[in-house]
């Protein structure tokens, strides 16, 4: 694997492996990586020839409040564990490459961006709406890959693709979770023990609806209240949303008839946690 911290040298790169016939598949991340990064990797393999993974911390998509000075950074074992997940390019532009002098143009995708995350980190899908098409005019990529327990984010992208007629091909790859149901991601390594066992409340809240759902239920209201039963147990816990929208629009909705999203975003303690799953059937 090679380390690439250049825009003209990974397009370089890129370009080499697609005048040789190779379809580029693009994984950005913002590194700290874990199991289910190594899942993304192993589904852009599938889906294409040659991959690259972008590590960038994107202060664009940090409100003033957050975490972009703790976000975990570990260049270092993300070298070990990319190469060993079989990445064939890391880049990794500075914040300086990224956002240079009198940077001024930022991607604003309507709508969706709005609700669930984008009511308590406004901003966010501006920032990250942002640096994705940067990272796919910077990269070129055939397709791009990215986890579904940021759900609301792969719908932005989607959007910006359909959109602005960008010929990617976007593949979102399936929650992956801790024994207990966490679902796996970098700001889990926040929660102290305590914390951390009380966080197992957040899949288990979603998987008590999603039973519901499977009985029958079709109410958003009851279905949010059986998640916010299951939640206020876990004194240490408190709701940001619980919502029900659809899938597609990701507007909310108050009876499900057709594919929806049951979406949650939990402090416990300082942490942040989201996870959602998808009602349909
Ligand atoms: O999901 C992430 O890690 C980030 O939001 C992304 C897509 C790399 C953009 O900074």
């Amino acid at each position: 694997m090679r380390l690439i911290k250049e825009i003209d040298d990974i397009r370089a790169a890129v370009d080499e492996a697609r005048r040789g016939g190779e379809r580029v598949v693009l994984v950005p991340t913002m590194g700290a990586l874990h199991r289910a990064h190594v899942l993304l990797f192993e589904r852009a393999r599938e889906v294409g020839d040659l991959v690259v993974a972008t590590i960038f911390v994107n202060p664009a998509q940090f409100g003033p409040d957050e975490d972009l000075d703790a976000y975990p950074r570990r260049l270092e074992s993300d070298i070990e564990k990319a190469g060993a997940a079989g990445v064939d390019y890391l880049f990794c532009p500075t914040p300086e490459t990224v956002y240079s002098d009198g940077f001024s143009t930022f991607i604003e995708v309507g709508g969706l961006g709005e609700n669930l995350c984008g009511q308590s980190r406004p901003g966010h899908f501006r920032g990250v709406a942002t640096v994705v098409l940067k990272l796919f005019n910077m990269v070129r990529p055939d397709a791009a890959i990215f986890g579904l327990k940021d759900f609301q984010q792969f719908a932005v992208i989607k959007r910006l693709v359909r959109d602005l007629n960008m010929e990617i091909e976007l593949v979102g790859v399936e929650i992956m979770r801790e024994p207990d149901g966490l679902a796996v991601s970098s700001r889990n390594g926040y929660l102290n023990a305590r914390e951390r066992e009380s966080a197992s409340v957040v899949p288990a809240s979603l998987e008590a609806a999603s039973h519901l759902f499977t009985k029958g239920e079709r109410s958003s209201e009851k279905l949010i209240s059986e998640v916010k039963k299951y939640i206020e147990k876990e004194g240490s816990a408190v709701v940001d949303y619980i919502s029900v929208c659809d899938a597609d629009s990701l507007k909310d909705i108050d009876i499900i008839e057709s594919r929806a999203l049951l979406a949650i975003a939990v402090k416990i303690g300082r942490t942040r946690l989201i996870d959602n799953v998808v009602l349909e059937g």
